[in-house]
């Protein structure tokens, strides 16, 4: 849940997608990083969480996380999707592992969180969506 919460930082919006997601850990005896993936129709996986460990983190094991879901789920769904908000912190993340802007949720944050969420000093407040072709 602590790796979770870093992605994610309301504890009953990860309650939700926990229990109908798959969930994946990097790390022997303690986690490095963590991926929960659902799916949302049989064509479309959803990245729902993915978090390493600040320690880590730079290190190339997010975009090696990304890579273990698309061979994983290659030919069983068409697209992999990821929501996220408008922030410089995971949007060219995603980018350079090969997502492009599909499109948003306006006031996702500001509808569905409990709390105002920051990131770089600015309030998040459309969930952006990215997706990735099973190519
Ligand atoms: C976002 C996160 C999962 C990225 O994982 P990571 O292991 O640090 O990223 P990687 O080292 O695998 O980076 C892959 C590529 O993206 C680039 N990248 C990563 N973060 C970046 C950033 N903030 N800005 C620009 N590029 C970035 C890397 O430089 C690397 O590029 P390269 O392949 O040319 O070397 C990680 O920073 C994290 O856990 N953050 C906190 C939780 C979070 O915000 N999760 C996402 C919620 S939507």
């Amino acid at each position: 849940m602590e790796l979770l919460l870093l992605a994610d930082e309301q504890e009953s919006m990860i309650e939700q997608y926990l229990d109908r997601g798959r969930m994946f850990v990097l790390g022997r005896e303690k986690a490095r990083a963590v991926c929960v993936v659902t799916e949302e129709d049989l064509c479309t996986l959803e990245i729902k969480n993915i978090a390493v460990c600040p320690e880590y983190q730079k290190q190339g094991l997010g975009k090696r996380m990304i890579d273990f879901v698309v061979e994983t789920f290659r030919g069983q769904y068409e697209e992999l999707l990821v929501g996220t908000g408008e922030s410089p912190l995971t949007v060219p993340f995603y980018e350079k592992c090969g997502f492009r802007i599909s499109h948003r949720i306006p006031n996702f944050f500001t509808d569905y969180y409990d709390h105002p969420i920051y990131e770089c000093s600015e309030q998040l407040v459309d969930m952006v969506y990215l997706k990735r072709l099973f190519l």
